[in-house]
Order: structure tokens, then C-alpha cells, then sequence
């Protein structure tokens, strides 16, 4: 069995109080926060100012992706936004180490993502450090996409490593997550997944997230 973190992005951008509320009464442990600036990503989503909205209603934990060039500079006011957890790309940071201990200083969990083409081995210097692995199973920046097969390898390679480094450390999956292949993924080692289409076009997302949650 894994955590269950749904993605805000597909969900109903028009009703996003309506969302927080399914999301609060749901199986869901944490909430999901894509945020997106159109140059790490070929893609817009939305910033602070929503996710400081969000932040004021929901009651699981809330973990902010932030799929943007210099991160460094924005850890700060999504702190003060309700993160509480950052999840940085080790593609987007120079000084990876001092972003994370920055993160940490401010008491809130540190989370780092790597692409698809990333090597899970270069995690292995940082891995001590985190609370969190975000492996891509999709290229970052859009919702709705399919899982890359070759992601099971990758976090069974990260299992080892994390047992090895950091039993605590968590391996999260994002993209391309569903009801088919929720199974292989935990079997594989994950611990938290992200679902956003899985959950948010289906009729009663709730109900999905239930199912998510008793898999593995
Ligand atoms: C993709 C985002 C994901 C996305 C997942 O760049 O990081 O969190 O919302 O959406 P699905 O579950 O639809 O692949
Ligand atoms: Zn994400």
C-alpha cells in the first residue's frame, strides 16, 4: 500500500473549494501542487496566490512540485504559501545541497524530483539529505500522459539505494499513474503515488482515490 498524493492540476480549476473539500473527506494523504513557469516546462500552470488560497482549506499534507527554472529563489514565499513539503529538480538547481538544507530550514520536508532520463545513481550523494524522491514517470509539464515503463527499473534501483542511504526516504511516482499499473509501481517500491487524471476525469474521484489507496 502506498500513500495517495491526487494532482490538483486536472482536477476543476472553476471549483477548486468544492476539490479541497472532496479531497479533505477522501482516503487522499497529501495534495499534490504542480507548479509550472513555460521555461524547466513547456507549460503554465498556476502560482502562489492559489496555492495560498488552497492552503487555507485543506487539511492534508500539501507538497508543492515546483517545476521552475531557479527555485532557490521562490523557497521562501512558498513557505509563506503553505508548503509543506518542496519538491525541487535536481536538473533545475546548481547547488542542489544548499537549496535542500534552505527548504529544511524552514521546517518544511525537502523533495527532490529527477526527469525520466536522469540516472536514479545520481541521486546518491543527496539521498541522505531528503525526505522525498519524485521520479518522473512522464515528462514534466502536462497532465494525462502515459507511464513510462522503464520508470519500475528505476525505482527498484532507488529502493535499494534508500535502504542502503535513508530507510525514511520516500519514493513518490508522478504521471501517468492508474488503477492498471498502480500494483506494479508499489510492488516495485513506491510509497507515495501522485494521480491526477486517474482520479479527477473519472466520475466519482473519491472512489478512486479509495482504490488507489488499498492497492499494493
Ligand atoms: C506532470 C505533473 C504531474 C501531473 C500528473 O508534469 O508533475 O503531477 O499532474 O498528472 P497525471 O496523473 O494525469 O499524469
Ligand atoms: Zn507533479
Amino acid at each position: 500500500m502506498a500513500l495517495i498524493a491526487p494532482s490538483l492540476l486536472a482536477a476543476d480549476f472553476l471549483h477548486l473549494g468544492d476539490v479541497c473539500k472532496m479531497i479533505n473527506a477522501s482516503a487522499a494523504d497529501r495534495l499534490h501542487l504542480d507548479v509550472m513557469d513555460g521555461r524547466f516546462v513547456p507549460n503554465i500552470s498556476f502560482g502562489l496566490p492559489v496555492i495560498e488560497q488552497v492552503s487555507k482549506v485543506n487539511e492534508k499534507t500539501s507538497e508543492v512540485h515546483l517545476m521552475i527554472v531557479e527555485p532557490e529563489k521562490y523557497i521562501s514565499a512558498f513557505y509563506k504559501a503553505g508548503a509543506q513539503t518542496l519538491i525541487i529538480h535536481l536538473e533545475a538547481c546548481t547547488h542542489l545541497h544548499r537549496n535542500i538544507e534552505e527548504i529544511k530550514g524552514y521546517g518544511m520536508k525537502a523533495g527532490v524530483a529527477i526527469n525520466p532520463h536522469t540516472p536514479v545513481s545520481f541521486l546518491k550523494d543527496i539521498l541522505e539529505d531528503i525526505d522525498l524522491v519524485c521520479l518522473m514517470s512522464v515528462n514534466p509539464g502536462f497532465g494525462g500522459q502515459q507511464f513510462i515503463p522503464h520508470t519500475l527499473e528505476k525505482i527498484r534501483e532507488l529502493s535499494n539505494m534508500i535502504r542502503d542511504i535513508n530507510p525514511g526516504c520516500e519514493i513518490e511516482i508522478d504521471g501517468g499513474v492508474d488503477l492498471d499499473n498502480a500494483g506494479s509501481i508499489v510492488n516495485a517500491g513506491a510509497t507515495v503515488l501522485v494521480a491526477g487524471s486517474t482520479v479527477f476525469k473519472a466520475p466519482d474521484p473519491s472512489d478512486i482515490i479509495r482504490q488507489l489507496s488499498k492497492i499494493g
